[in-house]
């Protein structure tokens, strides 16, 4: 059916094409019309920061910035929705044009720039929605934010969306924000992670749930900013990382029409270059944090690439403008087919070294250990389970406020940011936590 509307809509500005897409879905989905467009998405459960997810595959930040479609989206059958980037205050983003089809490539350029309606709005659409899945809320900072105080614009959307996400996706990566992505590496990331983190304990205090954070990281990184982010990710103990936003790279379509638009590239050249990074995540993380990983899937086996070089979660973008709602399906059944041969990886195992979170030199068996929160008493525990356990507690994301007792992640100092993690490597002291 999308393949019909397809041509339709690529002769539209792409911008305009979207919100008639994003309408129609909508429009039919309060018809109870959407289930005659969305072919069914087969089940492949699998448990990743403590939750139960039905399927993988997500929908990626981006597409719905203010959580107005929610519901049409779950339609389409994603394991779990990632809704904003979202900002504390509204804001119009760049210019129009800002979002460019390089269709021969398969391919997008955008610099939206967060366009947004805020993240008051955001919650409020939030509350109304029907689904009742997995529901990460994207994060960010206003452009008229310095980065010196980046932290408190996190911080203020952090407190705002905590008690309405399953998880919250924090953005450094977005070529689109003036030196957004500074805050990648060094004091800058050392200084937003420990704030992060220690917010999140408070919160999940007050709110008696722990909700996991993961941090968005761009494709644009060398294998030793890769190998730091990995290492401070795993010290300041996120709970996940999403590899990865789009790239500022043009290699491959320096020759098409639209190349040289200003912005962020996604969709088919993205994916060989965000598959190295979550290769080269995996083994600088050495199991201490599962991976999202997103990027320029168009195929399903390209997804299962993805899986087989370390994410334990996808999510989809681009390849749903160009390949329409099938693509979840297809990715689902090349997860399915995945893990049916793979069936440890079914339940994220994490490993937590006791040195200062060291950086790994090769990736440690993924089956040694298992982080079991203890939801009962408010802590996680330290047990040992077979590698076949695939029952591993887990929230469905359904009722989030279900699972009280907040599971604690070991402490990190409180009072000042810690020193960032030293670089070398000092064995693998993996313990359970
Ligand atoms: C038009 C557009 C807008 C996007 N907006 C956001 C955003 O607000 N926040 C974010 O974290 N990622 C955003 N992204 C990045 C996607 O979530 C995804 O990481 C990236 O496009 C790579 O995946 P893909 O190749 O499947 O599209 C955007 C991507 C596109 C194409």
């Amino acid at each position: 059916m999308y393949q019909l509307v397809r041509p339709l809509l690529f002769r539209l500005d792409a911008e305009k094409a979207h919100h008639l897409a994003l309408n129609s879905l909508r429009t039919l989905n309060n018809w109870g019309l959407d289930g005659f467009l969305n072919r069914p998405v087969a089940d492949c459960p699998v448990d990743v920061m403590g939750m139960k997810f039905p399927n993988p595959v997500g929908l990626a930040a981006g597409l719905d910035k203010n959580g107005e479609y929610i519901d049409a989206l779950a339609g389409m059958g994603f394991g779990f929705i990632e809704v904003g980037t979202v900002t504390p205050l509204p804001q119009p983003g760049n210019p129009r044009p800002r979002m460019f089809r390089l269709t021969e490539a398969e391919a997008i350029i955008n610099r939206m720039g967060f366009n947004n309606l805020g993240v008051d709005n955001l919650v409020e659409n939030v509350r109304r929605v029907r689904y009742r899945g997995i529901l990460g809320i994207n994060i960010g900072k206003n452009a008229s934010t310095p980065n010196d105080r980046a932290i408190d614009d996190y911080l203020i959307c952090l407190n705002k969306v905590y008690p309405h996400a399953s998880y919250v996706a924090v953005n450094i990566s977005s070529p689109n924000t003036r030196n957004l992505r500074d805050l990648q590496g060094g004091e800058q990331l050392n200084q937003l992670l420990n704030a992060l983190h220690m917010r999140q304990l408070e919160l999940a205090d007050q709110h008696g749930r722990y909700v996991p954070l993961a941090i968005k990281i761009a494709p644009d990184l060398d294998t030793i900013a890769i190998r730091e982010i990995a290492d401070m990710l795993a010290f300041h103990r996120m709970d996940a990382v999403i590899a990865t936003n789009t790239t500022v790279s043009r290699n491959g379509v320096l020759h098409l029409p639209g190349a040289a638009e200003t912005g962020g590239l996604s969709g088919a050249p993205l994916v060989g270059k965000s598959t190295e990074v979550i290769t080269e995540l995996a083994t600088a993380l050495a199991s201490r944090l599962p991976i999202i990983g997103v990027g320029g899937i168009l195929r399903g086996d390209q997804g299962w690439e993805k899986l087989q070089a370390g994410a334990s979660l996808l999510q989809l973008y681009s390849g749903l403008i160009y390949k329409g709602q099938s693509l979840v399906g297809d990715t689902a059944d090349a997860c399915r087919y995945y893990f049916d041969q793979n069936p440890t990886r079914r339940v994220f195992q994490r490993v937590v070294s006791q040195a200062a979170e060291p950086e790994a030199e090769e990736a440690a068996p993924r089956m040694e250990s298992m982080d079991i929160p203890d939801f009962n008493a408010g802590q996680t525990g330290d047990v040992e389970v077979a590698a076949s356990d695939a029952g591993a507690p887990a929230t469905t994301g359904e009722t989030p406020a279900a699972d009280a007792g907040a599971p604690q992640p070991a402490a990190t100092p409180s009072d000042a940011p810690p020193a960032a993690p030293a670089s070398q490597p000092s064995g693998n002291h993996s313990r359970l936590v």
